[in-house]
């Protein structure tokens, strides 16, 4: 079959949905591909370049799968042949004119932004791609527009202060944005009103605001509409970070909702002069009062207020890249046998989820997909709440310990000298380390596996001076320990090979 590669025609539109690399490794599994010349432009890719990578370079629309980003336009649409697929973003979800259009015609529609949210479809998830590449970007627009560096620095000419950022909404774009503005060494403040994400927020170098709310979580993992106790309980908080900061990325929004109103005028008056917004939600109305949708606006006091929409698009090369990297995993999936031939496998949940239209008839909306962003205690949503477990009284667990020191020094009494010392020692083993590796942070249980890794090691020494002991208890005993201890050591040393296997660039 042949891929043709549309040239977007939407105005302002940057990306393409192809790059040379991706010609390439689209050639790999058995296709042709056609490029409409001056496609790659804007983002940087020369027609030279396509060719180089061995596509054609002529009129897309007579192929038999058709890719780009936007939805083709009218013109476009009515040239497509029938029996084609066609393949972008068609946002069915909030245009369903395109659907209706599409299903008129006898052709094939797949929507890369229906891509459902679950671990699998990971690597053709564009709306993932693009927010990652969104918030990074947000982070360099706040830096052009604000008259200051990020980094803190203490120079002859005086002292510096870091800039403060605070992030709301730890999303894909949200976490893309804490991780780019703490690299550029600003102090990165987040909130979510997902607390299961704080522990994210902290491992991208931010600090969690913490807030005294349960927040409600709806069955596919993402966020749900506040209650108005819970805004008045956030309003605070947003107006008191939002002052301190110098910059405010906001990200926050629900799932087929307007984004809600969170940074208001009367905070943005108190913001201080030259203090920035990026408002990532502009398109769905925007986080901040002021905020106007592709447009830069600054208040009477001075805050700029960024409402860009096209933010992937201003990093046209690395967002095309992913995005046409993105397609090629769906077209992995959708070509089996690597022979160039597209088969669409509606068991499959992934492509039963992104196909709008099948042969002429819509299939939109697809079936709900459980999404892997499932929330932490689902459970107590769905079953009869069970009764709370009481956490263990100081007087009871007071009671345990003594029972359990009762029992040992029992035992340090009718033992034989060697073993008394031994079981002192096994006793003030257990007591450091449950207060030593019970309090290591997470971020740091890889570095902790290595020095379990180390005390394998001296168990197996030790176990092999005992095994020739004669004694068949003692070389049983010793057996045992060297087969766990290096049971601990191999799958230390497996796992580790796996960690570091998925940084590798190959
Ligand atoms: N401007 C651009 O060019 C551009 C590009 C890509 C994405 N975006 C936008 O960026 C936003 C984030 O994208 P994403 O992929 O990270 O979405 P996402 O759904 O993964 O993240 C949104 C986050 O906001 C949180 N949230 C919802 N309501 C909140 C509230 N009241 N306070 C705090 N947090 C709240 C959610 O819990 C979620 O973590 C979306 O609005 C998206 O359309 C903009």
């Amino acid at each position: 079959m042949i891929i043709g590669v549309l040239k977007e025609a939407r105005a302002g539109e940057t990306r393409v949905a192809a790059t040379p690399t991706t010609v390439a490794a689209l050639q790999k599994l058995g296709y042709q591909v056609v490029v409409e010349p001056g496609a790659g432009e804007p983002a940087g890719f020369t027609n030279g370049a396509y060719a180089e990578a061995g596509a054609e370079l002529r009129d897309p629309l007579a192929a038999d799968v058709v890719i780009g980003v936007n939805p083709p336009t009218l013109a476009q649409r009515d040239r497509l042949q029938p029996g084609a697929t066609l393949i972008a973003m068609l946002n069915p979800r909030l245009d369903d004119g395109i659907v209706a259009d599409l299903a008129q015609r006898p052709i094939t529609a797949l929507s890369m932004d229906a891509v459902p949210r679950i671990s699998r479809a990971q690597s053709m998830d564009v709306l993932s791609s693009m927010a990652n590449v969104a918030g990074y970007r947000a982070v360099v627009e706040a830096a052009h527009e604000f008259g200051r560096m990020f980094t803190g620095q203490v120079t002859a000419a005086g002292k510096i202060p870091p800039a403060r950022v605070f992030v709301v909404g730890a999303g894909v774009a949200g976490l893309a944005a804490i991780g780019a503005a703490s690299a550029m060494g600003a102090i990165v403040r987040a909130f979510d009103v997902r607390p299961e994400v704080a522990e994210q927020v902290a491992s991208m170098g931010a600090e969690f605001v913490e807030i005294d709310f349960e927040a409600e979580v709806s069955a596919d993992g993402y966020a749900k509409e506040m209650t108005a106790e819970q805004e008045i309980a956030t309003a605070a908080m947003y107006d008191e970070e939002a002052r301190a900061a110098d910059i405010v990325i906001t990200t926050a929004l629900i799932p087929g909702r307007p984004a809600p109103k969170l940074i208001t005028e009367e905070t943005i008056a108190a913001m201080r002069n030259g203090s920035v917004i990026v408002d990532m939600a502009a398109a769905n109305g925007g986080n901040a009062a002021l905020t106007k949708t592709d447009e830069r606006v600054v208040s009477d006091n001075g805050v700029r207020i960024l409402g860009y929409t096209d933010l992937a698009g201003r990093l046209a090369a690395q967002a095309s890249q992913l995005y046409g990297t993105n397609i090629v995993n769906l077209l992995k999936l959708l070509t089996p046998g690597k022979d160039g031939e597209l088969v669409l496998d509606f068991d499959d949940v992934v492509q039963r989820g992104i196909t709008v239209v099948r042969d002429g008839e819509s299939t939109w909306p697809p079936p709900p997909v459980q999404v892997s962003a499932a929330p932490r205690t689902p459970a107590a949503a769905t079953v009869p709440a069970a009764e709370p477990k009481e956490p263990m009284s100081p007087g009871k667990r007071l009671g345990v310990v003594a029972a359990a020191a009762a029992v040992l020094f029992l035992l340090i009494g009718v033992a034989p000298a060697q073993l008394q010392l031994n079981l002192t020692v096994f006793a003030l083993a257990i007591v450091i380390g449950y207060y030593v590796i019970g309090h290591v942070h997470h971020a740091l249980h890889t570095p902790l596996m290595s020095v379990t890794n180390a005390i394998s090691g001296i168990i197996v020494v030790g176990a092999l001076l005992q095994i020739g002991k004669g004694d068949t208890a003692i070389t049983v005993i010793s057996f045992v320990a060297v087969l766990l201890a290096c049971i601990n050591i191999f799958g230390g040393f497996a796992v580790t090979r796996r960690m570091l296997a998925m940084f590798s660039r190959s």
